[in-house]
C-alpha cells in the first residue's frame, strides 16, 4: 500500500512514539510521517528526541488539539495526508473514574472531527487506522477469550468512549466507504509509559521504596503485550489488513496484578538490591479497589495469525526485564516526567480523600 503523508495522531504519547520511531526506522517507509500532538500530560516530546536531527523534513511536528475542526482542517490540507493512524485519546481508566469529560471531547469528537476530515478528502485518502482496545469488550469471567466477535460492553467512561469512537469509524466505512481499520489491544508495557499505568508505577515505586498500591485482591488479571510488539502488528494491519474489518492484538501473556507486581519486585532486587537488602516485596500494599474494576481481559488474536502472519516475539519475562532496563537506564526522562503534572496526579489519587 502506498501512503506518502501519514499523520499520527498523539505520537508524542507512549504508544504514538514507539510506533514513530518504528515505522521511521525499521519498515522501510519512505513517506512522511506528520505527528500531531495537543501535549496533555502524557505527551512528551522528548519521547521522539533525536527524531527530527535524524529524519529531516520527513518528520513533521504539529501542536494541535484534535477537537479543532479548523486547525486539523489545515494541517490535513498543507501536508497533503492520505492516511492516518489514530493513537490520541485520554488513555487511563482511573482518571476517567475522576473527571470523564475531556475523555468525551477527545476520544469520541476528535475521532470524529479526523473521520470527517479524512471523508474529504476522498480519493486521495488511503487508509483510517483508527487504535483501540480490549477493554470495549468489557469484562471475562475465569474461562474464555476476547474475538472480533465479542459484543461490545464497556464498563468505564473511558472504555465506553474508546467505544464510541470504534462504532463511530465503523460507521463511515458503511456509510462512506471510508478505508479503515480497526485493532483491538490489551495492556501494552515498555519504555516511554507515562508512570501512571501499573508496571511503569510499580517500576519507580519499587526504585524509591514507596508503597506500590495493588487495587482489591490483586487477581485482576490482564494481557501483556510488549509495545513493540503491537507497533509491528498495526504496520502489519496497516498494509494487509482488510479493510473496513477489525484485528484483535494480544501478547500471549496473561497475568494477575498481583503476580506481575512479585515480579518486578524480585527482578529489581536481584539487578538492584535495596539498600538494607529487604526484599521490595514488602512494599506491596492492597488498596481500596477501582469502582467497576474488570476482572479480567484476555485476547484471541488468531484472526491477524493466520489472515496476516503476526505473532508478538516477546514472552512476558523477556519484555519485563527489557522495561526494567529501560526505566533504570533512562533518570533524565523520568526527572522530566515528574517535574510535571505527574505529582501532582499523585498526590491527588494517592493523598487524603
Ligand atoms: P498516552 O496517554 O500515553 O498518549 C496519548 C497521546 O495523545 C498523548 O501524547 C497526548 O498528548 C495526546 N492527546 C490527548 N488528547 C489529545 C487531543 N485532544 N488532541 C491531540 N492529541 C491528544 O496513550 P497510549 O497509552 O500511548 O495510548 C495510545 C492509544 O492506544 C490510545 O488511543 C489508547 O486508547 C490505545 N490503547 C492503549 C493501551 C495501553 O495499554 N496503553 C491499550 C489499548 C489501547
Ligand atoms: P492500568 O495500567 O491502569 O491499565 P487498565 O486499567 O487500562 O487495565 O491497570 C492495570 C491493572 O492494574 C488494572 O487491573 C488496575 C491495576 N492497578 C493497580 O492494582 N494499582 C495501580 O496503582 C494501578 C495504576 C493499576
Amino acid at each position: 500500500m502506498n501512503i506518502n503523508n501519514l499523520m499520527v495522531t498523539g505520537g508524542c504519547g507512549f504508544i504514538g512514539s514507539n510506533f514513530i520511531h518504528y515505522v521511521l526506522k525499521e519498515t522501510g517507509f519512505a513517506g512522511r510521517i506528520i505527528n500531531v500532538d495537543k501535549l496533555t500530560y502524557a505527551g512528551n516530546p522528548e519521547n521522539l528526541k533525536g527524531i527530527g536531527e535524524r529524519f529531516g523534513n520527513r518528520y513533521v511536528f504539529q501542536k494541535m488539539d484534535i477537537c479543532d475542526a479548523g486547525g486539523m482542517g489545515k494541517i490535513f490540507s498543507d501536508y497533503n495526508v492520505d492516511a492516518v493512524c489514530h493513537f490520541a485519546a485520554e488513555s487511563h481508566v482511573d482518571r476517567s473514574i475522576k473527571r470523564p469529560e475531556s475523555f468525551i471531547y477527545t476520544n469520541i469528537i476528535g475521532t470524529f472531527n479526523l473521520l470527517e476530515l479524512a471523508r474529504a478528502r476522498a480519493d486521495k485518502f488511503v487508509l483510517f487506522h483508527h487504535v483501540s482496545t480490549d477493554e470495549v469488550f468489557g469484562s471475562l469471567g475465569d474461562a474464555g477469550y476476547f474475538t472480533e466477535e465479542t459484543p461490545y460492553r464497556p464498563n468505564s467512561p473511558y472504555s465506553a468512549s474508546k467505544a464510541a469512537s470504534d462504532h463511530l469509524v465503523r460507521a463511515y466505512h458503511e456509510t462512506y466507504g471510508l478505508p479503515v481499520v480497526i485493532s483491538n489491544c490489551s495492556n501494552n508495557y515498555g519504555p516511554y509509559q507515562f508512570p501512571e499505568k501499573l508496571i511503569p508505577l510499580m517500576i519507580l515505586n519499587a526504585v524509591e521504596g514507596k508503597p506500590l498500591p495493588v487495587y482489591g485482591d490483586g487477581r485482576n488479571v490482564r494481557d501483556w503485550l510488549y509495545v513493540k510488539d503491537h507497533c509491528e502488528a498495526i504496520w502489519t494491519i496497516m498494509q494487509s489488513g482488510e479493510r473496513g474489518g477489525t484485528f484483535n492484538i494480544g501478547g500471549n501473556s496473561e497475568m494477575e496484578n498481583i503476580v506481575i507486581v512479585e515480579m518486578i519486585c524480585d527482578l529489581l532486587d536481584e539487578v538492584l538490591p535495596s539498600p538494607a537488602g529487604m526484599s521490595r516485596r514488602k512494599l506491596i500494599t492492597f488498596v481500596k479497589d477501582r469502582p467497576g474494576h474488570d476482572r479480567r481481559y484476555a485476547i484471541d488474536f488468531g484472526k491477524l495469525q493466520k489472515q496476516l502472519g503476526w505473532a508478538p516475539r516477546e514472552s512476558f519475562a523477556s519484555g519485563i526485564r527489557k522495561t526494567i532496563t529501560w526505566y533504570l537506564e533512562n533518570k533524565a526522562w523520568i526527572e522530566n516526567i515528574r517535574s510535571g503534572e505527574y505529582q501532582t496526579w499523585i498526590d491527588e489519587h494517592y493523598g487524603e480523600d
